[in-house]
């Protein structure tokens, strides 16, 4: 088959506190945020450290009920998941819902920074919790 995945779109960790592991970032790469936003849907606020074209993404939960407060109270800091860009969402996803996947989400949604995103469940992907991105700015 066509190979679906163009580019590792991001690593994102779970933080508790947000500026903290900013700062560490700046201090240690020398990496600097190129976009901030919180996503009130998913109860998170997230910093995108750019490399290359891929991004580090740092979350930290804004609400206690969020699932990524449920994943820091459960597992502690760290690897939350890994976003792979698609040139198209649905159609990764199809793939997916075809071999047997699980699925967290049945449809596309819209994700951070006009990106269309789709999570798959890590129960069939090697303990991997993985977005498909697509994002209609990128190169790749
Ligand atoms: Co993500």
């Amino acid at each position: 088959m066509e190979p679906l995945l163009t580019e590792i779109d991001h690593v994102a960790i779970a933080v508790i506190d947000l500026d903290a592991a900013i700062a560490w970032y700046a201090e240690n790469f020398g990496a600097t945020v190129e976009h901030r936003e919180v996503v009130e849907s998913d109860g998170v606020a997230e910093a995108l450290l750019r490399v290359a074209d891929s991004y580090i993404q740092l979350l930290t939960p804004t609400r206690e009920d969020s699932p990524v407060a449920k994943y820091l109270a459960k597992k502690g800091e760290g690897l939350h998941h890994v976003g792979y860009r698609v040139a198209n969402c649905a159609q990764a996803l199809d793939a997916l819902r075809a071999s047997g996947s699980r699925l967290i989400d049945e449809a596309p949604r819209p994700g951070s920074r006009g990106t269309t995103v789709a999570f798959v469940h890590p129960k069939t992907s090697f303990g991997t919790l993985i977005e498909l991105v697509e994002d209609p700015a990128a190169t790749s």
